[in-house]
Parts: structure tokens; sequence; C-alpha cells
């Protein structure tokens, strides 16, 4: 890495995992720039023998072709429902440590690995942080069902107000599809929410039907390790 930022999100990456992971665990493994440096620790680590027996759930195609890619030895929940750890990225934190995720649009698989581990661990660089969700990264993304997009917009800006936009591929021509060929709505929240409630919200937003998951992530966050602008990290607990 070489601008400071970068240099500061591969040192909160092995900070984390020098802190958290040990031999013989079962890793989940979390997407995006950050965790790729995770990746790298993982690989470096079992390369030099501090590190044996790990076994690692990626949560995207991308961290799963990283971690073959690494010769890491890659397993899924249906043979690992049960993982001691999980270390992910986010794009927004709040000061409950509760994270919009979803930037990448791998939000759902992150959800199923992260509510399989026993500790969930999020590594992140410094403008992430903010007082209220939304204040940074400005839009939740939800997963939902093709079929029922323009449904669930509707039904989103009647109960809960703002407004949704389909996700666009990055050609911006067709749709994002995800890995679990569904689409990716951006809500547009209003500020007002009632009392934050973030778990309120998610749980009105997975009853709507076709709505698959939300990245939302409330509550289940133990630790954050921000890259700071200087090269440093701030951990928070
Ligand atoms: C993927 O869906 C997201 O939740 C990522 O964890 C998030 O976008 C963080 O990515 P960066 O580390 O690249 O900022």
């Amino acid at each position: 890495p070489d601008s400071p930022v970068e240099h500061a999100k591969k040192a909160a990456a092995f900070a984390c995992g020098d802190n958290y992971v040990k031999s013989g665990q079962k890793i989940g493994v979390g997407s995006g720039s950050t965790v790729k440096y995770f990746v790298q620790f993982l690989r470096e680590r079992v390369r030099s023998g501090q590190l044996k027996d790990i076994q690692c759930v990626p949560t995207s195609f991308m961290t799963r072709r990283w971690l073959i890619e690494a010769a890491l030895p890659v397993v899924d929940v249906e043979q690992c429902p049960r993982l001691d750890i999980c270390i992910d990225g986010a794009d927004e934190v709040d000061e409950n440590l509760d994270l919009i995720k979803g930037g990448g649009g791998c939000l759902t698989q992150e959800k199923i690995v992260q509510s399989c581990a026993d500790v969930f661990v999020v590594i992140a660089d410094a403008n992430k942080k903010s007082t209220a969700l939304g204040d940074k990264y400005k839009v939740l993304p939800i997963e939902v069902v093709p079929v029922a997009y323009i449904p669930v917009q509707r039904w989103i800006t009647e109960k809960f107000g703002g407004e949704t936009h389909l996700r666009i591929s990055s050609t911006k021509c067709s749709p994002l599809i995800t890995d679990n060929n569904n689409y990716i709505l951006e809500w547009h929240f209003p500020k007002d929410i009632p009392n934050r409630d973030w778990a309120a919200v998610h749980a009105g937003l997975v009853g709507l039907p076709g709505v698959v998951e939300t990245g939302l992530f409330v509550g289940v966050t133990s630790a954050v390790y921000f890259a700071e602008h200087d090269g440093s990290i701030e951990v928070r607990k």
C-alpha cells in the first residue's frame, strides 16, 4: 500500500488479526478492500507457520477467489455452521458500533456468516466513523428478490418515508446482480427515524415480502479497528 490510508487499512487488518485469530479457528472472512489485507494477513501467518489448521468461510465471490489464490482452506457454512470469529469491513460505523454494510453488494452473505460467528470484529478506515448512521454512507443497501423490487420500493416509502433507487451495474445498462441473483435497492432514508431504532427499522424492512436482507448490522459488533489517516489505529469496543 502506498497511500497513508491504505497503509493504515493494512495495519488495522494485521493488528486485528494478531489480536483475534488463533490456530485451529474457523474464520468468517468479510468483503471489500480492507478485508483484502486481512486475507494477506492470513496468508502470511499460515506461510510462516504461526497460524495452523484454520478454515475460512468467505462472504462473497471475490473473497472466495482471494482465499483460493492465497491457498487458504475454504469451506462454507454448510460444512461449518459455527465459526469462532468473523472479520469484515463496513461502510459506516456509529458510536454504538452499529453498521451500514452492503457497499459491495454482499450484505446477505456477510450477515449469514456474521450470524454464524461467536465474535464479530470490523476493520475500517477512519472515514467510516459517524455519530448517526446515514451521516457518511447516506443510503441503506437492501437486497430484494427481482420480481418484487417495484412493490418493495413503494412499501418502503409508504411505511418509512424517504426514497429508494435500484442499484445499477457498472456498465450502466442493467441492475446490479448480487451473488444470490437478486437486486439491491438503495434507500435514502429520512433523517428522523424514531429514536434511531435501527433494530426496528431492520425488522420492518425484512418483514416486507421480497426483502431478503438489509445492510444494517445492529448490536453485533464486538470491536472496530479504525485505520486513522496518520497511519495509527484506533480500537473501539
Ligand atoms: C460489502 O458489501 C461491504 O459491506 C463491505 O464490507 C464494505 O463495502 C467495506 O469495503 P471497503 O473495505 O472496501 O471500504
